[in-house]
């Protein structure tokens, strides 16, 4: 018998127990999760998930768990919930199909030349002679950016191209493959417009755009029901412009959503259509001003290109076809903002990131505080947990860490709870072990991790020295006193102010004597005098 799960929101600890108890006690012959709106799990289940023989079929609707879970090896689905409303959302454009006969090549060529080089697919069906060399994808190539190719069957499909339909073949699109085939001819027609459009349809459905240029019977124009009814744009050439008129016509009166366009229209349309928004300056300010009223985390003051890129991306993801329209969704779906607020955090990290670091600590300020009774460590804007593990690791090598309390921040509530289970895929171990023995090579790296099949696990006695939590640098306060602070790569997405602000920040939390360690393309502003320890590339500071 198969198990169906379906998991709202994030688990608490009573219910992740529960779950574990059904998982570990069941006799299933599969199990299907739906997690919905899920950003992270519980340790238990994560291991659970893991080891589980069971068949498993996940689907995820947050972009964090599907990555976290991805990462770890274990397949699920990401259905962004957004995307299923579609109702309120315009969609954006995926790909584009052309159809028309032999005497359209002018009007596909002058749609071509000028299209904006976005990322999108684009098939291509004209009425060309079955005994004719086709020349349309040289002539085109010559014209575009994107890459052309008469296409060959099956082929995975793939962005910035164009794909023409051979002479004397039907060109069907399906499950992101390309198929050529020899049957018979459709509408009068091989290859045909018609069957290239049904398969397009149900392939894209909404971010599909069709346009039909013109031509003589029915051909492209028997698809209009089904390209009206899975929601795909439809532009028709102005058969006043057209030698022949049937195609056009027959699909004027066949679809009840089709525009009527000059050929100039068209090209202007499309140039609309994927021009990316720009952003004003201002307009921009005052979103993340809103963004801090609603919900009080600060970017007002971070570099406005990165900002940008990153809204312009989440933008995307979730069809919001304007900067207006994204800024009501953000401000009032709290799930959308969390996925804005995973784009603006980078969370690139590694165990011993810049070695040479982490083996000037371990060999000169490690030793420089072991006469401490007790040593308190901060690593603020932590990630994933590579970083306060990788101290936790040289404290114990160091014989420290039992008198030892580690203290590790950062505003992102998903990543901390993804450091908290400290699980890594295989994968990643022999790029962490290299880093390791770069740094401190007279023991084993493995001591430290236990280790399964499929993933290895920092062991239970470094977990326990480290307190994870939620801190944010810039609207927080400070939260102890501390030995040795590490604040590594946080500080570049910042601008001065909030960079003198988290300055402050760290010169208020750090003791006497004490140490900071910042990123190595980051440096301590004049107005803190401590001294500079090793060379100008390690960042360390001794206040
Ligand atoms: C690039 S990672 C650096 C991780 C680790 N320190 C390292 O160097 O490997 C930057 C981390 O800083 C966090 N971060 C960014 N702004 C922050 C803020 N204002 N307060 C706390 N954490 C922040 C991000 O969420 C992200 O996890």
């Amino acid at each position: 018998m198969s198990l169906n799960i379906i998991i709202e929101g994030n688990l608490s600890t009573s219910d992740a127990k529960s779950l574990h108890e059904q998982l570990s006690t069941g006799t299933h012959s599969s199990i299907d999760f739906e997690f919905k709106g899920t950003e992270y799990l519980p340790y238990i289940i994560v291991i659970d998930l893991l080891n589980i023989e069971t068949k498993l079929q996940i689907v995820t609707s947050q972009k964090s768990l599907y990555l976290y879970l991805s990462n770890l090896g274990i397949k699920n689905d990401y259905i962004n919930e957004h995307k299923l409303q579609k109702t309120n959302y315009v969609q954006k454009v995926k790909a584009i199909a052309i159809g028309g006969s032999a005497g359209s090549i002018d009007g596909l060529i002058k749609i071509v030349k000028d299209l904006r080089y976005t990322n999108i697919s684009i098939f291509v069906t004209l009425h060309i002679l079955p005994d004719k060399d086709s020349l349309l994808s040289s002539i085109l190539n010559s014209t575009t950016d994107y890459n052309v190719i008469e296409a060959t069957d099956n082929i995975q499909i793939k962005e910035h191209t164009i794909y023409i339909a051979p002479p004397n073949k039907h060109m069907i699109i399906k499950d992101n493959y390309i198929f050529l085939n020899d049957e018979e001819h459709v509408n009068f027609s091989r290859p045909s417009i018609s069957l290239m459009y049904d398969s397009l349809a149900k392939e894209y459905t909404n971010s599909l755009l069709c346009i039909l240029l013109c031509g003589y019977g029915k051909d492209g124009s028997s698809s209009m029901d089904i390209l009206d009814k899975n929601g795909c744009e439809i532009l028709l050439q102005n058969p006043d412009e057209c030698e022949a008129k049937d195609m056009i016509v027959n699909a004027t009166q066949a679809s009840k959503t089709a525009q009527v366009l000059n050929l100039s229209n068209i090209q202007s349309y499309l140039e609309l259509k994927l021009a990316p928004i720009e952003y004003y300056e201002n307009e921009i300010k005052e979103f993340l001003q809103k963004v801090y009223d609603t919900y009080g985390y600060d970017y007002r003051n971070y570099e406005l290109k990165s900002i940008k890129r990153r809204i312009e991306f989440v933008r995307l993801q979730v069809n919001a076809n304007s900067l207006n329209k994204f800024k009501q969704m953000v401000l009032k779906d709290k799930n959308i903002f969390k996925e804005l607020q995973s784009a603006f955090s980078i969370n690139i990290t590694e165990f011993f990131r810049n070695t040479e670091v982490f083996k000037k600590i371990y060999e000169d300020i490690l030793p420089d505080l072991s006469h401490l009774k007790y040593l308190r460590v901060w690593c603020a804007g932590c990630s994933r947990g590579d970083e306060p593990y990788t101290v936790a690791i040289l404290l114990k090598k160091a014989g420290l860490l039992a008198n030892a309390q580690i203290y590790a921040t950062d505003f992102n509530e998903t990543i901390i709870n993804e450091a908290i289970n400290g699980i890594y895929p295989t994968s990643l171990y022999d790029s962490f072990k290299d880093n390791y023995d770069k740094c401190a090579s007279d023991d084993t790296f493995e001591q430290y991790f236990d280790f399964s099949e499929k993933y290895f696990e920092v062991k239970k006695e470094i977990k326990e020295k480290i307190l994870f939590f939620k801190h944010n640098l810039t609207t927080d306060a400070s939260i102890n006193e501390f030995n040795i602070i590490f604040c590594r790569n946080v500080l570049i997405y910042l601008d001065n102010d909030l960079k003198d602000r988290v300055f402050n920040l760290m010169d208020e939390s750090l003791m006497k004597d004490g140490y900071l360690v910042l990123g190595e393309s980051e440096a301590i502003p004049k107005t803190l005098t401590y001294l500079r320890i090793g060379n100008k590339k390690m960042k360390i500071y001794k206040k």
